[in-house]
Order: C-alpha cells, then sequence, then structure tokens
C-alpha cells in the first residue's frame, strides 16, 4: 500500500506582548498612517522573556493535547527557524526534550519565509516514505532579535510567533503538488546573522546580526517571480485558480497579496490575512494563518477543500504546495 500524509492537527502560539504602530511611533519616525497604508500591519507581537524554542513547545504541547497523542509516538520534529535559541543545540532538539518525545529526531531547517513550506514538503515526503508515521512540523520566529530597532525601513514590519501541524500517515492522498525554488544569486537582497571569522588564522571580518533588506526588489519578487510560479504549479496540475478554495499565503505585506489576486484573477477574498494582527512572521506565518482559519472554521481539515500554500522570501527562496486539507 502507498503511504500519503495527511495534516491532522494544527495549532498556534503567539507571546503576549501586543505592539502597536503608535507605540513604535513613540520611540521611531514612523506612524500608524505610513505602516498601515503601505503593508496593512497595525500591530505585533514581540516576546518579553521567551525564546524561539519557547514559542515552538507551546505549539509542539498543544498539537499534542488537541490530537491526544502520547509525545513519544513523534517519530520526528522540524522546527523551520531564521532565529533560533542557538546554532547548537538546535530549536527542534529543545521542543523535543520539552514534551518529552523520547522517540523523536528533531533538526531545524533553515529557509527564512519559506521555511515552513519547506519544511512540510519534507516531511510529507518522510511519512510518504512509509518509514515514519507521525511527524511535527513547526515554524517558529523571534524575529524581534534580529530587527534594527533604530532602522524604521525594517523594524515595523516584523513580529513574533509560531505555528505547527501535525503529519500523520493516511491511506489517501493529500499533498497534490508543489514546486520549490531558489536563487541564492539575488540572496544578498534579505540578509540576517552575518557572521564573521574570528580564528587568529583568518582574516578578520565583522559580525552583523541584523535584518537588512531591499524592500523594493522583494516586493518585486514576491509579486512577478513567485505569482508567476504559483500560476504555472496550478497550471501543472491541470487546475484553474477558481479550483483553489483557500490561497494560504505568507503574511508580508497585505499589497502583495492585492497584487497577486489580481494577477491571478483570484478574488482577494480567496486570500485570509492576519499581518494586521502579526506583522511578518517568516516561517510562522503561514501555519499561524493556518491555525486561525481551522480555528474560525474557515478550513476543516477534512479533505473538502483544495488549497494552496506558498511562502516567499530570504535566500531567495519561494515554495508552494497544493494541499487537500
Ligand atoms: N515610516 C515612515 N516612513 C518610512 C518608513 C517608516 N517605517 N520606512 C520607510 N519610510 C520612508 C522611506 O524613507 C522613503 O522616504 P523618502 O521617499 O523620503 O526616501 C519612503 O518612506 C518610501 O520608502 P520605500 O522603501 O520606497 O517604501 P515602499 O513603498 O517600497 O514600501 C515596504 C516599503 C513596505 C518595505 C515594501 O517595499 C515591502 O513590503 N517590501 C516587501 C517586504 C517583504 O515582503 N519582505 C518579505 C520577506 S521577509 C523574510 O524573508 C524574513
Amino acid at each position: 500500500m502507498t503511504a500519503h500524509a495527511k495534516i491532522s492537527q494544527v495549532a498556534h502560539y503567539v507571546p503576549d506582548q501586543v505592539i502597536h504602530n503608535d507605540d513604535l511611533a513613540r520611540i521611531m519616525d514612523t506612524s500608524d498612517e505610513w505602516i498601515s497604508s503601505r503593508t496593512g500591519i497595525r500591530k505585533r507581537h514581540i516576546a518579553r522573556d521567551q525564546q524561539t524554542s519557547d514559542l515552538a513547545t507551546k505549539v509542539a504541547a498543544s498539537l499534542l493535547e488537541k490530537s491526544q497523542i502520547p509525545a513519544e509516538a513523534i517519530d520526528f520534529i522540524i522546527v523551520a527557524t531564521i532565529t533560533p535559541d542557538s546554532n547548537m543545540p538546535s530549536t527542534a532538539t529543545k521542543v523535543q526534550a520539552a514534551v518529552g518525545a523520547h522517540q523523536a529526531f528533531a533538526y531545524d531547517l533553515s529557509a527564512a519565509c519559506s521555511g515552513f513550506v519547506f519544511a512540510l514538503s519534507t516531511a510529507e515526503k518522510m511519512i510518504a516514505s512509509g518509514r515514519y508515521q507521525k511527524g511535527i512540523v513547526i515554524g517558529a520566529e523571534i524575529l524581534s532579535k534580529t530587527v534594527d530597532w533604530s532602522d524604521r525601513t525594517t523594524a515595523v514590519l516584523f513580529g513574533d510567533g509560531a505555528g505547527g501541524v501535525l503529519l500523520e500517515a493516511s491511506s489517501e492522498p493529500h499533498f497534490l503538488a508543489e514546486s520549490l525554488h531558489s536563487d541564492g544569486g539575488r540572496g544578498q537582497s534579505l540578509v540576517s546573522g552575518i557572521q564573521g571569522l574570528h580564528s587568529p588564522f583568518s582574516d578578520k571580518q565583522e559580525d552583523d546580526s541584523y535584518l537588512k533588506m531591499d524592500g523594493r526588489a522583494i516586493f518585486e519578487f514576491a509579486i512577478r517571480d513567485v505569482t508567476k510560479s504559483i500560476g504555472k504549479l496550478i497550471e501543472d496540475c491541470q487546475l484553474t485558480a477558481d479550483d483553489i478554495d483557500i490561497f494560504l499565503m505568507h503574511q508580508a505585506n497585505f499589497r502583495i497579496l492585492e497584487k497577486m489576486a489580481q494577477k491571478l484573477g483570484v478574488s482577494i477574498d480567496k486570500f485570509p490575512a492576519n499581518m494586521m494582527e502579526y506583522g511578518n512572521t517568516s516561517a510562522a506565518s503561514i501555519p499561524i494563518l493556518l491555525s486561525e482559519c481551522v480555528a474560525n472554521g474557515n478550513i476543516k481539515l477534512d479533505g473538502s477543500q483544495t488549497t494552496l500554500m506558498s511562502g516567499f522570501g530570504g535566500g531567495l527562496t519561494w515554495g508552494t504546495l497544493v494541499i487537500k486539507l
């Protein structure tokens, strides 16, 4: 029998502290009007005393509780993040220890805002191989660690949060199609966490942990390249945009979603959005959105809806999955 993978449960968690655009306007030269009209963002959650693994652990614990599955039954945990607590140990191994998933192997995956889509694609292959039955895939970020709080061009855009899914073996196919892409040649348009050389045997280089972005270039990339690859994928699997019930897109900027919807000839009503509440949470944005859509009844997880999930960002990376949810 061929093995398939199915998303059987979803969860998300964000830190309590909410920072409104007006709060930012008190510490930098910006305004609610500028931020909300250019991006749609009105507020974001910012961690006060929690690390990325704390947010991811809340999500994993919630997935286990909601599904009533013992932690020992989990075969693997993947955390997509560009803001790990540390390079070593990984965020995922901290989650594994915290929830007691003693049988699981665990690792982090780094693909910026495409991280959750890339991780889910990888996890689906592991379940479809027949070797593993249950895996947890989480996107978790504390971007407030890497943002330069004196740079208004980036500081207003990002937030902290985590979301994830439980993936289980299924007899029915749910993952219908995918296309994953990278273009390292354009990598310098979005950078963070640059580590210099420090050894006495090297030419010294500077560290630069701050996130820096060529906003215009990323905006253009999203609208042109990402939309084109979404259109091609829909065509390749002999669907039309009308056949997709819901577009779960990376939540960077509402104007990007409007332009994508327009180019694809789809009503913006099919594009749920929550960057108003959370800002851009990179790898966490799609699973937070998915979890909210399940909570508010827009998505039922009963196999009746064709959804398209698409992430895009640093690397550059972009990737899209078509999934029966
Ligand atoms: N408040 C007030 N004014 C501002 C702010 C701010 N926060 N930021 C910039 N400005 C000013 C600029 O200085 C500029 O002023 P000037 O004309 O006097 O020089 C003016 O506003 C216009 O700036 P632009 O950068 O041209 O503004 P633009 O309309 O391009 O919007 C934005 C910028 C919102 C960043 C947009 O380019 C964008 O959304 N890009 C995509 C970002 C994105 O999607 N990132 C996702 C990937 S993130 C990841 O992978 C981790």
